[in-house]
């Protein structure tokens, strides 16, 4: 079983406006809302490959309600913990018309002392059954900013595998736990390194210092793909990856593809795939993800065809 992490879940709404202009009144041509934030997305998107899953996380007030409702109508299995401060709405405005995405993301409920020693509680549970963990997101304001490197602890005394998605402080304090995965993008890696990437060479070399800092697995993904450095082990040395695909055609939204490239790297790890097939399968979920409206939605048969299509070598 794999289980996803949401403390900051959230309820997504998509709008789209036509040349959307500040300070304007606008017409939305079409809306749609779905239970959001990285872990819940990534939930979506490895139900969506078949895989065995279940979202946990925080959920609170009206909002909460709904976004566990349309999780159970969506068929994907739950476990939040109810907190009483209500969880937030991140809205995004994709504008058609010049392909801009705007997004506006609430900060959050704060959660009270209680409320996360209960979701602690739940996660030794959790931990018992479950084989790979995926801890996701930015975390809801004035959570201590160790949580995720107190979570991978605790998980990895039950030999579960965490993998992270967040950025600044939280994914600092997760790489000094020694995390499964990190899943940055570009800019989020490229804080953390400390530099900018100029080159493909270089974004190798920040997957690299991020497995120094502590990951095991570092994937830096951008939209053309992605460079992965796996640690060495025993015998085995450390290996570095470049995996790309030409971007596609206008992308539809391009929310999510973070989250869906996460999605398709577990999938494979959980059913022990190689390195390649695991990065070759998180490029096309993420690719895959563009085509769509929806965080960790995409057709199965779009994440097939350009797998064939994704190129993976290894980096000197
Ligand atoms: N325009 C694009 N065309 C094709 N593939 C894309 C595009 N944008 C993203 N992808 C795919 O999605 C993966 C992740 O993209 P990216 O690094 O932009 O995610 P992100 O910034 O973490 O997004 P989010 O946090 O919203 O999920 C990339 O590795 C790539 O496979
Ligand atoms: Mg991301």
């Amino acid at each position: 079983m794999i289980v996803t992490i949401t403390l900051n879940a959230a309820l997504d709404r998509t709008l789209r406006v036509p040349n959307l202009q500040v300070g304007v009144r606008h017409r939305a041509e079409w809306s749609m809302s779905l239970p959001g934030g990285k872990g819940v997305n990534v939930a979506r998107a490895l139900k969506r490959l078949g895989q065995p899953v279940i979202a946990a996380g925080l959920a609170g007030g009206r909002v909460g309600t709904q976004i566990i409702e349309e999780l159970t109508a969506e068929g994907i299995l739950n476990d939040f913990v109810r907190i009483g401060e209500e969880s937030r709405t991140s809205t995004a405005v994709i504008d058609p018309m010049n392909n801009l995405q705007t997004e506006i993301n609430e900060a959050g409920p704060s959660v009270t002392e209680a409320e996360l020693s209960l979701f602690m509680d739940k996660v030794r549970y959790l931990g018992r059954g479950a084989d790979l963990f995926v801890v996701a997101g930015s975390l809801p304001p004035e959570t201590p900013q160790d949580i995720y490197a107190e979570l991978i602890t605790e998980l990895a005394s039950h030999e579960a595998v965490t993998a992270v998605d967040t950025a600044g402080p939280p994914l600092r304090a997760a790489l000094s736990a020694r995390p499964g995965v990190v899943s940055p993008n570009v800019r989020e890696a490229e804080e953390i390194v400390g530099h900018e990437f100029s080159d493909v060479e270089e974004r190798g070399a920040g997957a690299v210092a991020m497995c120094e800092m502590g990951a095991e697995t570092a994937l830096i993904h951008g939209e053309d793909g992605c460079v992965a450095h796996v640690r060495g082990r025993g015998a085995r040395r450390g290996r570095t990856y470049a995996a790309t695909l030409g971007r596609s055609d206008e992308p539809v939204s391009t929310v999510g593809s973070g989250d869906s490239f996460l999605a398709g790297y577990v999938a494979a790890r959980y059913e022990g795939a190689s390195d390649e097939a695991a990065l070759s399968l998180a490029v096309a979920c993420g690719a895959a993800n563009t085509r769509q409206y929806g965080a960790g939605v995409f057709d199965p048969d779009d994440v097939g065809a350009l797998r064939r299509q994704v190129q993976v070598r290894e980096l000197g």
